[in-house]
């Protein structure tokens, strides 16, 4: 039974796809991260600061002998804070630099968690792999995401290492909720609207492409797949739903699901912010048979049914 480490394991993403991995089984799973996870006791996680070097060793030497291949998550994820704390670029990129040592020395493959914001805040319709240049870092954190894919790729030119990077975009669901430690704006609108509270939209005319996490970690899941058969390696790929959609619009759906009324003002996009993304998802539809499959409109339905089962709301 393949084994499988995620970095990052107490996070949003992290924790989907442990969910998922159980669900569809077939893999053992142990996770790291420096937060205890709140959601999945049946993971097993290993508190370890990433940024630290011998306390990534010694946990590598313990527990990475029978792992065959590491998703890679952990980071500072909010583009904002790190305009605000732009030292956490340079721990995000250290933590990238931990992962890929600790695979080169055991020759596994990995998955790098990257960003749609390498991309800068160029107006596209559509944004294909192809069209990143390096040129251009919009903000810290997208800086340290350029930096991670550019040692990924560096690692497997130097020392044969396989890889696939994912540039996730704007992803959303469940075991999100943890406000006090990262303000994502979907949770951020349920909380307000559900309180009947004002939420400000930044940049009216904003478009992003929202993935629901059950597509996301589809994604990675078929990724594990084709990474541990070499059927598909080295490669970079956009991981989204495809399809754009405005912050207004995304309100008006929490509200409506929500059953309260909208109170909205707006406010213009803040520093180092894409305004516009919709993503070319073609080359994983191709590659890898990703097929996302959740819209926004019905991602919204089943966030907000997930933070009612929850007790959340
Ligand atoms: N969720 C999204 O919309 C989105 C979009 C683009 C890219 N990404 C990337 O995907 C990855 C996963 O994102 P997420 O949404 O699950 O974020 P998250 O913040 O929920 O999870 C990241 C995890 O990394 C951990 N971490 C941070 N610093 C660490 C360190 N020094 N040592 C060990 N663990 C550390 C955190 O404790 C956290 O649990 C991140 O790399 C993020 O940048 C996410």
């Amino acid at each position: 039974m393949p084994r499988i480490l995620i970095t990052g394991s107490s996070g949003q993403i992290g924790t989907n796809l442990f969910h998922h991995l159980s669900n569809i089984g077939g893999y053992s799973v142990i996770g790291v991260d420096k937060r205890p996870n709140n959601w999945e006791a049946d993971l097993e996680t290993h508190l370890v600061d990433l940024t630290d070097a011998e306390r990534s060793e010694s946990f590598a030497r313990q527990h990475l002998d029978d792992v065959d291949l590491v998703v890679h998550l952990a980071a500072y994820a909010k583009v904002f804070e790190l305009v605000e704390h732009p030292e956490r670029a340079l721990e995000n990129i250290t933590m990238t630099f931990r992962a890929l040592e600790l695979c080169r020395a055991r020759k596994i493959p990995i998955i790098f968690g990257s960003s749609r914001e390498v991309y800068g805040d160029i107006e596209r319709i559509i944004t294909g792999e192809s069209d990143a240049d390096f040129v251009i870092a919009e903000s810290p954190y997208s800086a340290s995401k350029i930096s991670g894919e550019a040692l990924t790729d560096s690692y497997a030119r130097c020392y044969g290492l396989h890889y696939l990077t994912f540039r996730f975009s704007n992803v959303y669901g469940r075991f999100d909720n943890d406000l006090e430690r990262m303000t994502r704006v979907m949770p951020l609108f349920i909380d307000k609207i559900s309180k009947g509270e004002e939420v400000t939209v930044f940049g009216k005319d904003k478009v992003l492409d929202f993935t629901y996490v059950d597509d996301c970690v589809s994604g990675i899941g078929l990724a594990i797949d084709s990474l541990l058969s070499s059927k598909v390696t080295n490669q970079t790929f956009n991981l989204a739903r495809g399809e754009g959609s405005t912050l207004v619009e995304l309100a008006e759906g929490i509200a409506d699901e929500l059953g309260k009324p909208l109170k909205m003002n707006t406010r213009p996009s803040r520093p180092g912010e894409v305004t516009h993304y919709i993503a070319n998802i073609g080359k994983a539809r191709s590659l890898l048979k990703y097929d996302p499959k959740v819209s926004l409109r019905e991602g919204i339905r089943r966030t907000v049914a997930w933070w009612r089962e929850s007790g959340l709301l």
